[in-house]
């Protein structure tokens, strides 16, 4: 795996000629229009890169972007690995040890996910406070490289609690609402039943969705410092009846795009 990490980080090293950025988004589904903000733009198809895997879900389109976003170098993750395509866990989360292997030490990352909270509104953004992971497997399983991590790390603080506050901070500025809440990683893909969303309330969960979780605890574990997003897309729960699909996802997804957009710009923008 070592190996694997240093070989990938040499090839898009060469590609961006040693220009390293320290940011990095990964950009689910909700801040994919965000590539449109991003200047000066190279682009690394995934299926280029090697040892990287290609992403297959509809609605994903694979590339990592390299370039600035106002005044801030950035890399981003168009596109990823869901461990319901069929991936494993230390696949889902290379991207991540790459990440950390090109200098990145903050991690950005957004997802759309399903609203238990019941003062949640489809379109409303979910600031991530901390999150339940009920992913069937833990990235970190089997060897530890000390080199890449603690065997046991923490995760008291898995979403840092000052960029919260600044996003905090620039939403409230800007008249956005935005809510906090814990993230339920589940591995999918089906939407939960009634029945699962209340259990996944009543165990202190605010939102559930199918990613995060494992790139979140690797990004931990390799030291970096995270910020999560969620756009609510639908809700669930013992009263809710609407059955939630992929296309509804992605339409209310895109229209909390705008909002999205306008925090993390200006919290990325905001980290010396
Ligand atoms: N459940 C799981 N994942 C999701 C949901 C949901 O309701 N909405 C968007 N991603």
């Amino acid at each position: 795996m070592i190996e694997k990490i240093r070989q990938t980080a040499e090839y898009i090293s060469r590609r961006i000629n040693g220009n390293h950025p320290d940011t990095a988004i990964i950009l689910g589904t909700g801040l994919g229009a965000l590539v449109d903000h991003i200047e000066n733009k190279k682009y690394i198809p995934y299926a280029e890169i090697p040892n990287f895997p290609v992403s297959t879900v509809e609605g994903h389109s694979g590339n990592l972007i390299f370039g600035t976003l106002g005044s801030k170098p950035i890399m981003a993750m168009q596109g990823r690995f869901h461990y319901y395509e069929g991936y494993d866990m230390k696949q889902v989360t290379f991207p991540v040890r790459v990440m950390k292997a090109l200098g990145i030490n903050t991690l950005y990352v957004s997802n759309a996910a399903g609203g238990m909270n019941k003062e949640f509104k489809v379109g409303d953004i979910m600031i991530i406070t901390d999150h339940i992971n009920l992913f069937p497997e833990n990235p970190l399983r089997g060897k530890n490289y000390e080199e890449l991590g603690p065997r046991f790390p923490a995760m008291t603080e898995a979403y840092d609690h000052k960029l919260i506050g600044l996003a905090d901070e620039i939403a409230s500025r800007k008249g956005i609402r935005v809510m906090h809440g814990v993230y339920v990683g589940v591995p999918g893909p089906t939407f939960e039943t009634p029945a699962e969303y209340e259990y996944f309330r009543i165990i202190g969960g605010d939102a559930v969705g199918m990613s995060t979780v494992p790139e979140v605890i690797v990004a931990n574990h390799s030291g970096m410092k995270v910020f999560g997003v969620s756009v609510i897309t639908d809700l669930g729960g013992k009263d809710v009846t609407e059955v939630p699909t992929h296309e509804d996802v992605q339409k209310a997804a895109q229209s909390a795009q705008p909002k999205m957009m306008e925090i993390m710009r200006e919290l990325v923008n905001s980290v010396k």
